[in-house]
């Protein structure tokens, strides 16, 4: 890595291995039982944020009919999702920041639940509305909370992996809302599409229940013993007070009281820059273009039936799920960087391929490039700007305002998800599908080049550690 990365970035790197593993205690991964349920059933709080956003997609085509909806209001119910998401996330940060993570995860799995109930049995169009405004929250809330709480329960060495199966667990909920939505579609099952997100929520509520809440926040709420108790149950060992140590030493910073004001604090400032632009940047390389519309994109690429451009769809949300599993046997191996910077370039190259295979479609003869290319755009997004975004901000955020942090961050990925939504259809209407593709290769080589400047590597780091180093200004790599 020292030799990949120049300059600056090698002492970052230099320093943090130096300071590194000998302080962690590393238990056996076969007493690490406990801590990967806990973290795969956290992650159901993924799946459903997936099958949620997915589902649309299949239902749509039915909802105009049966609601005599007409675009403006498809649009909004389709968009009522984001908007709740980016209220739930924003709030839900800081709601688990003063509750904990285990309330407020159990309070988004009844909203899950109840969202889905009310868009199954919608019998208006502003029933429906609220009932998608309502999972919107849902899905806020969960992108808000569920990294925190794995990125806490995990030890350092397995944290990669183990906050990506939240992104693993989105990629299956798209995969499955596809699915279902295929499988319903021939009974114009609408409702079911929508009522099945029921039994996830459900499991996932339940889970909860039988989950401990996070050490580390047990730790800033003062309550040592239990803290203690939930570290040595999920390490599987009684030797964690190096670990609590290094928890209570990251609660000593006096100046930070757990408010949105702290996040103003100058040695915060460049992990709020690193989160914030992240989260844009996830978005402002089009993958909701691609996950919502490729259907639609692959018809006017010249795939002429809708049951090819569904299929292949669904060959796409197949990449999506084994892409992020290798990204996940990578994370923690190779580290966040490099799977984070050669992922992006292979966004920018397939972007450019995809907007070549545009400009040359009404050829007839480049249609088999645009799906390569959207396969291998999506695969490349799975390894890098997918996990990592989601691993990157329940990581490098203080304690005392983690959650609140998260919450920020997802938020803004919430906003510019809902812009790129609306907006993607009419910038192909104004610039052609080729122009726009190569728009978001221009905002995915802007993103490598900040990924470059502004993301630390994290592998193998404790949370303090991670904390310390922000603290200790060493940061400011653009001089
Ligand atoms: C993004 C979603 C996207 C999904 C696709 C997530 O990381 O936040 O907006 O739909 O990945 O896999």
């Amino acid at each position: 890595m020292a030799d990949v990365f120049p300059g600056s970035l090698t002492c970052f790197h230099i320093e943090m291995v130096t300071t590194a593993t000998s302080r962690e205690s590393t238990p056996l991964p076969q007493k690490r039982g406990f801590v990967y349920k806990a973290a795969g059933v956290a992650a159901l709080g993924g799946l459903l944020f997936g099958y949620d956003t997915g589902v649309i997609s299949g239902a749509a085509l039915f909802l105009r009919g049966e609601f005599a909806l007409s675009t403006f209001q498809l649009e909004v119910v389709v968009a009522g999702v984001l908007l709740g998401a980016a209220a739930g996330a924003l709030t839900g940060g800081r709601f688990s920041d003063l509750f904990g993570r285990k309330k407020l995860l159990i309070v988004t799995a009844i909203i899950f639940a109840a969202g889905a109930i009310l868009c199954a049995a919608a019998t208006s169009s502003s029933m429906l509305v609220i009932g998608r405004i309502i999972v919107g929250v849902g899905i806020g809330l969960s992108s808000g909370t569920v990294p925190v709480y794995i990125s806490e329960i995990s030890p350092a060495d397995a944290r990669g992996w183990q906050v990506s199966l939240f992104q693993l667990a989105i990629t299956v909920g798209i995969l499955l809302a596809y699915i279902v939505g295929y499988a319903f579609a021939a009974i114009e099952g609408w409702r079911w599409m929508f009522g099945v997100a029921l039994f996830p929520a459900v499991v996932f509520g339940t889970g909860m229940l039988f989950l401990p809440e996070s050490p580390r926040w047990l730790t800033q709420r003062g309550l040592h013993a239990q803290a203690r108790d939930v570290l040595a149950h999920m390490r599987g060992t009684q030797e964690v007070d190096t670990e609590l140590r290094e928890i209570e030493a990251s609660l000593s910073h006096a100046e930070e009281r757990g408010r949105w004001s702290d996040l103003l604090e100058v040695s915060l400032r460049p992990a709020l820059i690193a989160g914030i632009g992240l989260a844009i940047f996830q978005q402002i390389t089009g993958i909701n273009t691609v996950i919502y519309y490729a259907p639609t994109i692959l018809q006017s690429a010249g795939i002429p039936s809708a049951s090819g451009a569904i299929l292949a769809t669904a060959g796409i949300g197949a990449v999506n799920v084994l892409m992020t599993l290798v990204a996940m046997r990578l994370i923690d191996r190779m580290g966040r960087r490099p799977l984070l910077l050669t992922g992006i370039a292979g966004m920018i190259v397939t972007l450019a391929l995809l907007g070549i295979s545009f400009r040359f479609s009404d050829q007839g003869t480049l249609a088999w490039l645009a799906v390569i290319s959207m396969m291998l755009y999506v695969a490349s997004f799975a390894i890098s700007l997918g996990p990592i975004f989601w691993l990157l901000i329940s990581e490098i955020y203080p304690l005392k305002i983690r959650s609140s942090c998260q919450g920020l961050a997802a938020s803004f990925n919430w906003g510019f998800n809902l812009l790129v939504t609306l907006t993607f259809l009419t910038l192909v209407e104004l610039l052609g599908a080729s122009l726009t593709f190569w728009l978001y290769g221009a905002c995915a080589i802007a993103s490598w080049i900040f990924s470059y400047y502004f993301i630390p590597e994290t592998k193998g780091r404790t949370l303090e550690q991670i904390e310390e180093f922000w603290r200790a200004g060493r940061s400011r790599r653009v001089a």
